[in-house]
């Protein structure tokens, strides 16, 4: 595929010296859902599958951008002195506010470049497809421009672009995982200290499989903020009432029971449950994972996604009929939605020998209940982000 990637590139720019090739996975969480920007931890990792590009520096200051999953928008083209949201430049805004995001932290970048891109990651399915090009940005911008930046730095920049250029309120996790994904592990991520530990995925004959609802999301931004708004309200109430917190992710469950009462807001209460029961849930699951224990694994998992359907109330019609056709089939470990919801993915861990019969089953189920189909992936645990080489 690479190769076809370069013969692109050198065709659409016209182009025959030596190129530099870059990848950047999707991800994926396994547990700990909504509780980055609350504070907490979350568990997810880099997937094999992601967005690849093929890039050259120039000597001016124009940069081309290509992407072979937008062709219709042709060859995209801003100039260094003109960094600015433009609806037009529709996907190319990703790389344009990770670029303006280096230069306002002081990184030297004195050209342009051009450069083709490719993600294999479906659209819009929830599994970051926009960090993804974002972190496949700063690795370009790492090495064309020789800066001397680590990963975690580019991975706080990328956010950075996503939060105030592109202006969604996201919280770390998906750069995180995209930027400092390693193979065949996930990544237990502190939000709140950026402290992480990598922890082995070892499922003993099983695997984690993706489905995709296939349903867009729509309004799923607004939605998105109003959940981190409500959490916000709830560790203000606290506060006002003299509980010295930042983030609800610093509470424990026992400690949030003692005073939850003071939450008068039944919504915020509710969002303020599943948060910090979702963060012990998160840190349980990992324990027992590195035990070996799967199946306590699993059963956080189902437990995740109760409190997101009822606490958080982000999963809808579709979320829940793949993943409650996931929990009746056969061979299912755990099963939940996956990302921020309101469509996109579920993660389930099946055992190997029921994947076939699982996509049948719960592919059929989920087209009686609602109309659309399911996508299956099986995923496999790649590393983060990097330059593939010179070519
Ligand atoms: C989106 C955001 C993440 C995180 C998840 C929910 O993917 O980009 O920061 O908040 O939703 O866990």
């Amino acid at each position: 595929m690479i190769k076809g990637l370069i013969e692109d590139f050198k065709t659409l720019y016209k182009y025959e010296g030596e190129v530099k090739v870059f990848f950047s996975p999707g991800r994926v969480n396994l547990i700990g859902e909504h509780t980055d920007y609350n504070g907490g931890f979350v568990f997810p990792c880099a997937l094999d599958f992601g967005t690849y590009a093929v890039a050259v520096k120039r000597n001016d200051n124009i940069f081309r951008m290509y992407s072979k999953n937008f062709e219709n928008l042709g060859i995209i083209e801003f100039s260094l002195d003109r960094l600015i949201n433009e609806p037009q430049d529709d996907w190319a805004n990703y790389p344009k506010g990770v670029i303006k995001t280096f230069l306002e932290a002081g990184f030297n970048i004195n050209s342009g470049f051009d450069v083709l891109f490719y993600g294999n990651i479906p659209n819009g399915a929830g599994l970051s497809s926009s960090a993804s090009i974002e972190l496949a940005t700063s690795v370009i911008l790492k090495d064309l421009f020789n800066l001397d930046v680590d990963m975690v730095s580019m991975v706080k920049l990328s956010q950075k672009a996503e939060n105030k250029f592109i202006g969604v309120n996201c919280g770390i996790m998906d750069q995180f995982a995209i930027g400092m994904g390693k193979k065949d592990n996930a990544i237990l991520l502190d939000c709140n200290t950026l402290n992480y530990q990598y922890a082995p995925v070892v499922l003993n004959g099983a695997s984690i499989v993706i489905a995709n609802t296939n349903k867009k999301r729509g309004l799923a931004d607004s939605k998105y903020n109003e959940r981190r708004g409500s959490c916000e309200a709830a560790v203000k109430v606290l506060n006002e009432n003299g509980i010295d917190i930042k983030y609800l992710g610093e509470l424990s469950v026992e400690r949030f029971n003692e005073i939850k009462h003071l939450i008068t807001d039944e919504e915020q209460l509710k969002r303020a449950t599943h948060a910090v029961t979702e963060n012990e849930r998160t840190k349980v699951a990992v324990e027992k994972l590195n035990a070996g224990d799967i199946e306590a694994f699993g059963q956080l998992m189902n437990q995740s996604h109760i409190s997101l359907r009822d606490d958080y109330e982000v999963t809808g019609f579709e979320l829940d009929s793949l993943v409650e056709a996931a929990w009746e089939a056969e061979g299912v470990i755990g099963a939940r939605m996956t990302g921020a919801g309101f469509g996109g993915c579920t993660v389930s861990i099946v055992k190997d020998e029921y994947i076939e019969s699982f996509k049948k089953s719960v592919g059929e189920k989920y087209t009686a209940k609602t109309g659309l189909v399911a996508d299956f992936y099986v995923a496999k645990i790649g590393d983060g982000s990097r330059k593939l080489g010179d070519f």
